[in-house]
Protein backbone atom coordinates (compact mmCIF):
# COMPACT_ATOMS: atom_id res chain seq x y z
CA UNK A 1 0.00 0.00 0.00
CA UNK A 2 1.53 3.81 -1.14
CA UNK A 3 1.86 5.59 1.95
CA UNK A 4 -0.37 8.98 2.22
CA UNK A 5 0.85 11.56 2.54
CA UNK A 6 -0.35 15.72 3.34
CA UNK A 7 2.33 18.44 2.36
CA UNK A 8 1.84 21.42 4.45
CA UNK A 9 2.98 24.62 3.01
CA UNK A 10 2.67 28.39 3.75
CA UNK A 11 4.16 30.11 0.35
CA UNK A 12 5.70 29.74 -3.03
CA UNK A 13 4.90 26.05 -2.70
CA UNK A 14 8.39 25.36 -5.36
CA UNK A 15 9.36 22.09 -3.17
CA UNK A 16 5.67 20.71 -2.52
CA UNK A 17 6.03 20.92 -6.75
CA UNK A 18 8.99 19.27 -6.89
CA UNK A 19 7.49 16.25 -4.48
CA UNK A 20 4.52 16.30 -6.59
CA UNK A 21 6.74 16.62 -10.14
CA UNK A 22 8.66 13.12 -8.64
CA UNK A 23 5.34 11.46 -7.10
CA UNK A 24 3.53 11.57 -10.28
CA UNK A 25 6.71 10.70 -12.30
CA UNK A 26 6.66 7.28 -10.06
CA UNK A 27 10.07 8.37 -8.39
CA UNK A 28 8.49 8.41 -4.87
CA UNK A 29 6.03 5.78 -3.81
CA UNK A 30 3.63 7.74 -2.06
CA UNK A 31 0.05 9.35 -2.76
CA UNK A 32 -0.28 12.97 -1.94
CA UNK A 33 -3.56 12.84 -0.62
CA UNK A 34 -4.00 16.25 0.76
CA UNK A 35 -2.18 19.95 0.58
CA UNK A 36 -2.74 21.58 3.89
CA UNK A 37 -2.50 25.56 3.60
CA UNK A 38 -2.68 28.13 6.33
CA UNK A 39 -2.43 30.63 4.01
CA UNK A 40 -5.15 31.97 1.25
CA UNK A 41 -2.97 33.70 -0.85
CA UNK A 42 -0.30 31.37 -1.25
CA UNK A 43 0.71 30.69 -4.40
CA UNK A 44 1.16 27.13 -3.66
CA UNK A 45 -2.84 26.72 -4.06
CA UNK A 46 -2.25 27.27 -7.45
CA UNK A 47 0.64 24.72 -7.93
CA UNK A 48 -1.45 22.30 -5.96
CA UNK A 49 -4.20 22.87 -8.92
CA UNK A 50 -1.76 22.30 -11.08
CA UNK A 51 -1.32 18.77 -9.84
CA UNK A 52 -4.96 18.26 -9.08
CA UNK A 53 -3.97 18.07 -5.86
CA UNK A 54 -6.96 18.28 -3.16
CA UNK A 55 -5.89 21.11 -1.13
CA UNK A 56 -7.07 22.25 2.72
CA UNK A 57 -6.92 26.36 3.49
CA UNK A 58 -7.06 26.88 7.00
CA UNK A 59 -6.86 30.17 9.12
CA UNK A 60 -5.68 30.68 12.41
CA UNK A 61 -7.34 33.65 12.75
CA UNK A 62 -10.36 31.61 12.33
CA UNK A 63 -9.66 29.58 15.58
CA UNK A 64 -10.31 31.09 19.12
CA UNK A 65 -6.77 28.84 20.15
CA UNK A 66 -3.89 26.94 18.40
CA UNK A 67 -5.61 23.92 19.80
CA UNK A 68 -8.75 24.09 18.24
CA UNK A 69 -7.33 25.21 14.76
CA UNK A 70 -5.02 22.22 14.77
CA UNK A 71 -7.57 19.74 15.81
CA UNK A 72 -9.34 20.81 12.99
CA UNK A 73 -6.19 20.20 10.68
CA UNK A 74 -5.82 16.46 12.58
CA UNK A 75 -9.38 15.83 11.97
CA UNK A 76 -8.98 16.46 8.96
CA UNK A 77 -5.82 13.96 8.28
CA UNK A 78 -7.21 11.51 9.95
CA UNK A 79 -10.40 11.64 7.56
CA UNK A 80 -8.52 11.07 4.39
CA UNK A 81 -6.31 8.59 6.14
CA UNK A 82 -3.00 10.55 6.13
CA UNK A 83 0.15 8.05 6.77
CA UNK A 84 2.49 11.20 7.24
CA UNK A 85 2.88 14.52 6.59
CA UNK A 86 6.12 16.17 4.70
CA UNK A 87 6.05 20.04 5.92
CA UNK A 88 7.48 22.02 3.00
CA UNK A 89 7.46 25.85 3.75
CA UNK A 90 4.95 25.30 6.41
CA UNK A 91 5.89 28.52 8.65
CA UNK A 92 4.01 27.58 12.11
CA UNK A 93 5.16 26.13 15.02
CA UNK A 94 3.04 23.29 15.56
CA UNK A 95 2.20 22.49 19.09
CA UNK A 96 4.21 19.25 21.24
CA UNK A 97 0.47 17.92 21.31
CA UNK A 98 -0.16 17.54 17.49
CA UNK A 99 3.62 16.35 17.12
CA UNK A 100 3.08 13.58 19.95
CA UNK A 101 0.08 12.70 17.82
CA UNK A 102 2.18 12.19 14.83
CA UNK A 103 5.86 11.24 16.28
CA UNK A 104 8.48 10.96 13.53
CA UNK A 105 5.25 11.16 11.28
CA UNK A 106 6.77 14.90 10.05
CA UNK A 107 9.34 15.65 8.04
CA UNK A 108 10.18 19.11 7.94
CA UNK A 109 12.87 21.27 5.59
CA UNK A 110 14.94 23.81 6.76
CA UNK A 111 17.54 26.14 5.02
CA UNK A 112 20.40 26.03 6.70
CA UNK A 113 23.36 23.34 8.57
CA UNK A 114 20.61 22.80 11.55
CA UNK A 115 21.38 23.42 14.40
CA UNK A 116 22.82 26.62 12.77
CA UNK A 117 19.90 29.45 12.17
CA UNK A 118 16.98 28.23 13.18
CA UNK A 119 14.24 29.97 12.38
CA UNK A 120 12.27 32.14 9.73
CA UNK A 121 15.43 33.62 7.77
CA UNK A 122 17.80 31.44 7.62
CA UNK A 123 19.05 31.92 4.31
CA UNK A 124 19.75 35.73 4.75
CA UNK A 125 20.94 34.88 8.60
CA UNK A 126 23.58 32.73 7.30
CA UNK A 127 24.76 35.48 4.77
CA UNK A 128 24.81 38.54 7.40
CA UNK A 129 27.14 36.18 9.21
CA UNK A 130 29.72 36.03 6.56
CA UNK A 131 29.20 32.53 7.02
CA UNK A 132 31.53 31.10 3.86
CA UNK A 133 28.90 28.03 3.94
CA UNK A 134 25.28 27.34 4.94
CA UNK A 135 23.24 23.99 3.67
CA UNK A 136 19.87 22.50 3.68
CA UNK A 137 18.56 19.90 6.32
CA UNK A 138 15.52 17.63 6.29
CA UNK A 139 14.75 16.51 9.95
CA UNK A 140 11.83 14.85 12.08
CA UNK A 141 9.94 17.58 13.44
CA UNK A 142 10.35 17.51 17.30
CA UNK A 143 8.63 19.53 20.45
CA UNK A 144 11.57 22.08 19.89
CA UNK A 145 11.32 24.85 16.81
CA UNK A 146 13.68 23.12 13.60
CA UNK A 147 15.32 20.54 16.62
CA UNK A 148 14.50 17.03 15.65
CA UNK A 149 16.68 14.52 14.87
CA UNK A 150 18.50 15.13 11.21
CA UNK A 151 17.81 12.74 8.49
CA UNK A 152 20.00 14.16 6.20
CA UNK A 153 22.21 17.37 5.61
CA UNK A 154 23.88 18.88 2.84
CA UNK A 155 26.62 21.96 2.42
CA UNK A 156 26.26 24.90 -0.06
CA UNK A 157 29.16 27.26 -0.31
CA UNK A 158 28.67 30.95 -0.20
CA UNK A 159 31.09 32.64 -1.82
CA UNK A 160 32.04 36.52 -0.63
CA UNK A 161 30.74 38.09 -3.94
CA UNK A 162 27.38 36.22 -3.46
CA UNK A 163 23.68 38.27 -3.64
CA UNK A 164 21.30 36.99 -1.49
CA UNK A 165 19.28 35.87 -4.75
CA UNK A 166 22.10 33.58 -5.62
CA UNK A 167 22.64 31.93 -2.33
CA UNK A 168 18.76 31.26 -2.35
CA UNK A 169 18.82 29.67 -5.34
CA UNK A 170 21.49 27.68 -4.77
CA UNK A 171 19.77 26.66 -1.34
CA UNK A 172 16.63 25.78 -3.10
CA UNK A 173 18.31 24.02 -5.62
CA UNK A 174 20.24 21.48 -3.04
CA UNK A 175 16.51 21.55 -1.55
CA UNK A 176 15.01 19.56 -4.38
CA UNK A 177 17.65 17.36 -4.32
CA UNK A 178 17.88 16.71 -0.97
CA UNK A 179 13.95 16.36 0.32
CA UNK A 180 13.44 13.69 -2.29
CA UNK A 181 16.61 11.73 -1.30
CA UNK A 182 15.50 11.86 2.42
CA UNK A 183 11.70 11.07 1.46
CA UNK A 184 12.64 8.02 -0.62
CA UNK A 185 14.58 6.56 2.66
CA UNK A 186 11.46 7.28 5.11
CA UNK A 187 8.83 5.60 2.62
CA UNK A 188 11.45 2.79 1.83
CA UNK A 189 11.55 2.02 5.70
CA UNK A 190 14.93 2.66 6.10
CA UNK A 191 14.54 5.50 8.79
CA UNK A 192 14.76 4.59 13.02
CA UNK A 193 15.28 7.32 15.88
CA UNK A 194 17.27 6.23 18.44
CA UNK A 195 17.35 9.07 21.35
CA UNK A 196 17.96 12.31 19.20
CA UNK A 197 19.75 10.43 16.18
CA UNK A 198 18.13 9.16 12.90
CA UNK A 199 19.58 5.76 12.03
CA UNK A 200 19.87 4.88 8.38
CA UNK A 201 19.46 1.14 7.06
CA UNK A 202 22.32 1.07 4.43
CA UNK A 203 24.51 3.25 5.84
CA UNK A 204 24.37 6.64 4.57
CA UNK A 205 25.73 8.84 6.64
CA UNK A 206 23.15 12.35 7.82
CA UNK A 207 25.92 14.55 6.20
CA UNK A 208 26.46 13.78 2.86
C1 LIG B 1 12.23 26.63 1.72
O1 LIG B 1 13.49 27.23 1.48
C2 LIG B 1 12.23 25.92 3.04
O2 LIG B 1 13.47 25.32 3.34
C3 LIG B 1 11.92 27.05 3.98
O3 LIG B 1 10.94 27.79 3.32
C4 LIG B 1 11.18 27.72 1.92
C5 LIG B 1 9.87 27.38 1.24
O4 LIG B 1 9.98 27.51 -0.16
N1 LIG B 1 11.48 26.59 5.26
C6 LIG B 1 11.76 27.22 6.40
O5 LIG B 1 12.40 28.25 6.47
C7 LIG B 1 11.21 26.53 7.64
N2 LIG B 1 11.67 27.17 8.82
P1 LIG B 1 8.87 26.91 -1.12
O6 LIG B 1 7.51 27.38 -0.57
O7 LIG B 1 9.14 27.47 -2.45
O8 LIG B 1 8.98 25.41 -1.06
Amino acid sequence: MKKRIAVFVSGSGTNMENIARKVKAGELDCEIVLVVCDNPNAYALKRAEQFQLETFVIERKNFKSKAEFEAAIDQKLRGKKVDAIFLAGFMRILSAEFVQKWKWRILNIHPSLLPKYPGVCAIKDACEAKEQETGVTIHFVDEGVDSGPVILQRKVPIQPTDTLAEVEARVHTTEYELYPEAIKLFLGGKLTVDGRQVKIRGGQTPLN
